[in-house]
């Protein structure tokens, strides 16, 4: 079967998202919260680096347990954001400046203070009593199930005195989970969607998506007690919720893309949760986020995509960091990696998803004591975006969370402009994959290269006018220099600074990454 050709791309599939987490992004008002007038000031940002659409985590109306993935008004923003103007605003601003917007819809348990659950909790003959999980005690009094909450050692069951039955959340206790198996929820979560794609949002990341349509009643299977349930493959029950999802936002005005983030370390579930192109657009490669920075695992990684997934509808979704690990760049270890790491993201076939702060090298930032916040341990990876190298680096009060280290001198504004930073590199990458479609939506294959080094080719069958139909990638993840057979062909782009390219057939330095066109 012949390569896609370039015309009539999906946005969701030949784009760049970015990943804005509302908190620590922008702050317009010196509360040491991000909010959305901020967001909406420094969406420039997002132009210049050469991304295509924004993701934005939660800023509906919540008690903040989980930093707004609790939820207790899907359809207003919590004023510690702004309001529905506001928001009308940011989608108003993105679109003028060419970026699609995604925002997150989180459908498997709202906050505990959702008035849906404080009619469910009232009775057990409430008319919302089954929108929610409820079960008596096991025959000893404890919870119905061994299943195990995320974000600590305790049951995903908590029993509730007033009714006497235990209600499941698989997070914490105050984000009770919805049961999706009630046709009112499913109803009432789709009217959640029509509402923001009404206001002009055009696709939703959706939050642990694979547990809606859970396998309930059943234990943990023995080899993985003790794992949170959040994690635990739910079986086949979700496609059917996937499909009817996916045909009724089908049927809106202006269908959105739905991206899942598709919790699940087995390869091949991901895929499926694409269905036959019934089912999610994207769904996030997990097993991926959670690879080392080792040339091996990432053979396998992209040799895997390339089995799985269709070579013309199948498609893959890509991120190396989120708000809920530790960065790429503290976990690979070194700014060099994450160099190479850039370069290896942004010439994968499939959609890449960029969190705010990776194109600045920010790793994570020590948060200790008090400064603690929260309970799953994520405020690393949550610290502010530095954006100049004034003491606040920027916000006009002290952020909610502390910086991470080098702030000032990682800052968007000591950054720009210098050729040798990583924003430039990211600029640089972004502009390349922009004007050489191979990269984003060429085929792939891989090709054989020494130990520690990954070398893989990028074809279109019909590229453009003008553009290359094919471009080869080289990335070494060792921190030694590498003599690779048969590299040859002009350097368009890499780890090099501008002015440093290496030459033709020349070996790969340490953490080295490079691009070449073979056409020479
Ligand atoms: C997802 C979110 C995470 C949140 C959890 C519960 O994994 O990314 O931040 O805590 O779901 O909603």
């Amino acid at each position: 079967m012949p390569a896609p050709t370039t015309t009539e791309v999906p946005w969701w599939r030949g784009g760049v998202v970015y990943q804005v987490y509302p908190r620590s992004f922008a702050d317009s008002n010196g509360d040491g919260v991000g909010d959305l007038v901020g967001a909406a000031s420094r969406l420039g940002h997002l132009r210049d680096l050469g991304v295509d659409a924004v993701w934005f985590s939660p800023f509906y109306r919540s008690p903040m347990a989980d930093f707004g993935y609790d939820i207790d008004d899907h359809c207003d923003v919590d004023p510690l954001f702004g309001d529905l103007g506001a928001a009308d605003r940011l989608i108003e601003t993105a679109h003028r400046s060419g970026l699609r917007v995604v925002l997150d819809f989180v459908p498997g348990h709202t906050s505990d203070r959702h008035p849906w659950f404080g009619e469910s909790r009232s009775s057990r003959g409430n008319p919302r009593r089954d929108w929610y999980v409820w079960r008596d005690p096991a025959p000893d009094g404890g919870p119905p199930t061994d299943w195990r909450a995320a974000f600590g050692d305790y049951p995903a069951w908590t029993l509730d005195p007033t009714t006497g039955q235990y209600y499941l959340h698989l997070f914490l206790p105050e984000q009770p989970d919805l049961d999706w198996n009630h046709p009112e929820v499913a109803a009432a979560m789709i009217d959640v969607l029509r509402f923001w794609s009404d206001r002009g949002v055009d696709g939703f990341r959706i939050d642990v998506v694979h547990t809606v349509g859970k396998r309930l009643d059943v234990d943990t299977p023995a080899e993985l007690r003790g794992i949170p349930a959040c994690v635990l493959d739910h079986g086949p029950g979700v496609h059917l919720r996937l499909t009817e999802l996916r045909s009724r936002t089908d049927a809106f005005p202006s269908p959105p893309a739905l991206i899942g983030e598709t919790y699940v370390f087995d390869r091949e579930r991901v895929v499926d949760f694409l269905g036959h192109g019934d089912q999610l657009h994207l769904a996030f490669n997990i097993p991926a986020l959670h690879s080392p920075w080792d040339a091996a695992v990432w053979r396998d990684e992209m040799a895997s995509a390339i089995d799985l997934y269709d070579p013309v509808d199948g498609w893959p979704c890509w991120v190396l960091s989120n708000h809920d690990v530790p960065r790429h760049r503290t976990r690979y270890g070194t700014e060099a990696r994450a160099r190479a790491a850039a370069v290896l993201l942004l010439t994968q076939r499939g959609t890449p998803f960029l969190y705010q702060g990776e194109e600045l090298g920010l790793a994570d930032a020590v948060v200790e004591g008090d400064r603690v916040v929260d309970p799953g341990g994520r405020d690393g990876c949550r610290a502010p975006i530095p954006w100049d190298d004034s003491p606040g680096c920027g916000w006009p009060a002290d952020p909610w969370l502390p910086f991470a280290p080098d702030a000032a001198a990682l800052s968007v504004a000591r950054q720009s402009g210098d050729p040798a930073s990583m924003l430039e590199h990211y600029r640089r990458l972004l502009r390349l994959r922009r004007t050489e479609p191979v990269l984003s939506v060429g085929r792939v294959e891989i090709l054989d290269a020494p130990d520690g080094v990954l070398r893989y080719r990028r074809w279109l069958d019909e590229p453009p006018g003008g553009a290359a139909a094919e471009l080869e990638v080289l990335v070494n993840f060792t921190d030694e220099p590498v003599e690779v057979p048969g590299v040859s062909g002009r350097w368009v782009g890499g780890t090099a600074r501008p002015g440093e390219t290496p030459g033709p057939g020349q070996g790969l330095g340490p953490d080295e990454a490079r691009i070449l066109d073979p056409r020479g």
